[in-house]
């Protein structure tokens, strides 16, 4: 391979950057030149392209976002498209492509890959950590810091005016976030997509903290719980209780900031290895790391399978809460 292409798509994640200067640097030292595709597959159908040289990915390691932006495409999703795509990368002589995204922007990849036969290897980044195959994905841990952050600042003025807070994080499908920052922030209640919410349980764990004295609640709502988000399952408790309460919605100050170191130590990894993959000549895999080795995953298997929550943090809010 001579030439390849890399791009970012679907909901950017702290760290992308650093995931593009990986791929950039460990490309050019074996050789192999490296086309931008800005606006994910959106620009992929217009030709959107840029090379880039060691020079354009200095001093980005430490910048949330990405360089060359993301999009979600509808287009790219009709065979058309995708023959469009497909065209630009062979006039452009782009042998092999890199995709660092999250599972739709996999699934996307996939169809590429198999009806145009192009080599294709994607790096997991996305805050919700929902992929198979990787034990983190890019920009999780920065989420959950940054989550983190808010919800102490948070708990000093739970504290101080005796109130219950419902904080929503992100997750539209998963509860992964909700739960590592539920853990980290001490919080009382945890809710989340992959487990059943049961607000008659929640109104008696908090009618038993009151009834021990406890005067305020940090309770985190994952936006994807079936319940609904922080503001419905606040009313529901409140019909049932008579209590005071706040909602937080954290929202998209979770997708953004400096990448924590690491997050950034994996996206290099990552995007070493994405390269690596491709010039070995293995296709239509994900790069991961679990347990702490470097490994590839079916592309089809990073979205059909499920990667579990851990189940003992769950055991643990409700005995530390
Ligand atoms: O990046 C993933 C994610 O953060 C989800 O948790 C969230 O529901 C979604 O993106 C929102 O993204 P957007 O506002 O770009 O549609």
């Amino acid at each position: 391979m001579k030439k390849i292409g890399v791009l970012t798509s679907g909901g950017d994640s702290p760290g992308m950057n650093a995931a593009i200067r990986a791929v950039v640097r460990s490309a050019l030292a074996k050789g192999v030149s490296v086309v931008g595709i800005c606006r994910g597959f959106a620009g992929l159908i217009e030709r959107d392209f840029t090379m880039l040289d060691s020079l354009a990915v200095g001093n980005i390691i430490q910048r949330g976002g990405t360089i060359l932006k993301t999009s979600r495409s509808e287009k790219f999703k009709t065979p058309e498209g995708r023959e469009r795509a497909a065209d630009n990368l062979r006039r452009e002589k782009v042998e092999g492509l890199v995709v660092i995204g999250g599972d739709g922007s996999f699934r996307g990849a996939w169809e590429l890959a198999k009806e145009h036969d192009i080599p294709i290897v994607g790096i997991p980044a996305t805050i919700d950590n929902d992929i198979y195959g990787t034990d983190y994905t890019i920009g999780f841990d920065t989420a959950v810091n940054t989550a983190l952050d808010a919800i102490d600042r948070i708990r000093d003025t739970a504290l101080s005016f005796e109130r219950i807070f419902f904080i929503e994080v992100m997750g539209r499908l998963s509860g992964f976030i909700a739960l590592e920052v539920g853990i980290s922030s001490g919080a009382e209640e945890v809710l989340l997509p992959e487990l059943k919410t049961d607000i008659d349980e929640i109104c008696r764990d908090i009618r038993e903290g009151l009834r021990r004295g406890k005067r305020s609640y940090i309770i985190i709502v994952a936006e994807g719980d079936e319940q609904g988000g922080a503001f419905t399952v606040a009313e529901k408790v409140k019909k049932k209780i008579d209590i005071e309460y706040r909602v937080c919605i954290l929202g998209h100050v979770q997708r953004g900031g400096a990448p924590t170191a690491i997050d950034r130590i994996l996206a290099s990894k990552l995007g070493s290895k994405a390269v690596e993959t491709l010039l070995e000549g293995v296709r239509g895999v994900m790069v991961g790391e679990v347990n702490r080795e470097l490994v590839t995953t079916p592309f089809p298997d990073t979205w059909k399978k499920k990667k579990p929550i851990d189940e003992e943090l769950v055991r643990l809010i409700k005995v530390l809460s």
